[in-house]
């Protein structure tokens, strides 16, 4: 009796090719669990690492990831409606999100007033970041900037209205402003300070010469620019350095390149004509987006032998590169909050994230981050 296994030739050919093919795939790393996506994980995600922005009297304990709120009412299209956003923004809270950043000018006013019928509630225990800088009239932006000492007042004294707070937490210049020295904007929050309207202050896209000025008249907790996989000018232009010298946090926006780096987007998505800024990026523009999604595919083939979807490579890479840096991904998805949250439990070795970075580094990006006018604006 012959006792090989009957098996038909058709299906010996199968298996052999299916062996040979696991075994040309790269090395698996140790352990791989499926983590998202992940209907049947019934287990609610906590977010209970902690990081701290900035020092001494200008420390500010936050999650080690937070929350952009602008998407909900502003420049990311079509968006929920306030009860869901509300309903997200508690889910947040129950996560353990403790960083909810806003701004005057998303809306403008809108999304303040979200944020403060929201969040309010929940004062005790979390941070409302919001903005000025841009000018608003009427409920309108004008375009222009205006950090005036008299305007930054009126600004405060507004937002905390809207906020419903008694003192703003966090309060960022969202853009330098020529007209207005430095000195001049860092004094008046100094005052603010004083009187006890404004706990901590942050400034945005601004230059490290810029940092080190306003650093010596009140201290900074945090500087937000733009910081992610496709956008990393701050690693170069001295920004990433002076904060490390002085202790200054980091707080990198868009860090999902705008939802690209997500992988949800492709050349024919289209964006809300009124309502969403991406259409007016040189780095969204069908054909862009077309080239650039080569940088989503080196993620996606990252991340499948790490149980890690392209979003939560993104996040984690940035969470690995200081524990003074705090990602504020904007989300109005519960799916993505959950997604996102789980990437600060992301460890990888430093010669897997550089295996990363040579990868994408072959990759030429197509398009600038920014048109010329509102590149114009920042550096300063
Ligand atoms: N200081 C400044 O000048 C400045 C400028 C821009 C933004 N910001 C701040 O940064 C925050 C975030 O920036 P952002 O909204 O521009 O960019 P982002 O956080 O990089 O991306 C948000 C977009 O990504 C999508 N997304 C989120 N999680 C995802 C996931 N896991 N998978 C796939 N897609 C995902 C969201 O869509 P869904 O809703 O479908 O999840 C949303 O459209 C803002 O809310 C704002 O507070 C500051």
């Amino acid at each position: 009796m012959n006792d090989t296994p009957n098996i038909s030739r058709r299906v010996f050919l199968k298996t052999a090719a299916a062996a040979a093919a696991i075994a040309a795939l790269p090395p698996i790393a140790k352990k791989t669990y499926a983590r998202n996506p992940a209907p049947n994980d019934n287990v609610c995600p906590m977010l209970s690492q902690k990081r701290t922005l900035g020092k001494g009297t200008a420390a500010m304990e936050v999650s080690a990831l937070g929350f952009g709120v602008m998407g909900m009412t502003y420049n990311r299209s079509r968006h929920p409606d306030k009860k869901q956003c509300i309903r997200l923004l508690h889910q947040a809270v129950d996560h353990g999100v403790t960083l909810f950043d806003t701004a005057i000018i998303y809306g403008p006013l809108s999304n303040e007033l979200l944020a403060g019928e929201a969040l309010s509630p929940f004062k005790d225990k979390i941070i409302v970041s919001t903005k000025f800088g841009h000018e608003v009239i009427n409920g309108k932006g004008t375009g222009r900037q205006d950090s005036r000492p008299e305007t930054i007042r009126r600004y405060c004294e507004e937002s905390l209205k809207r906020l419903r707070l008694d003192t703003l937490p966090m309060f960022y210049q969202h853009r330098f402003d020529s007209q207005v020295p430095v000195e001049d904007v860092a004094g008046t929050i100094k005052d603010l300070i004083r009187e006890g309207k404004v706990l901590h202050w942050g400034m945005c896209e601004v230059s490290s010469e810029t940092i080190r000025k306003a650093h010596a008249v009140q201290p900074l907790t945090a500087i937000q620019s733009e910081y992610h996989l496709m956008h990393r000018d701050v690693e170069t232009n001295g920004v990433l350095d002076v904060c490390r010298e002085l202790g200054i946090g980091f707080v990198p926006y868009s860090p999902i390149n705008r939802g690209f780096l997500g992988g949800n987007i492709n050349e024919y998505t289209r964006f809300d004509p009124d309502n969403d800024n991406r259409q007016t990026l040189p780095r969204f523009t069908p054909e862009a987006i077309r080239r650039n999604l080569q940088i989503v595919e080196v993620l996606n083939r990252f991340g499948r032998t790490r149980g890690l979807t392209p979003a939560q490579i993104a996040l984690g890479w940035l969470l690995n590169k200081a524990d003074w840096i705090v990602p504020i991904p904007g989300t109005t998805k519960l799916a993505h909050l959950e997604e996102n949250i789980r990437a600060a439990d992301v460890r990888l070795q430093p010669q897997e994230w550089k295996t990363l970075e040579n990868e994408l580094s072959k990759i030429k990006i197509m398009g600038s981050r920014y048109p010329a006018d509102q590149q114009a604006l920042v550096g300063k």
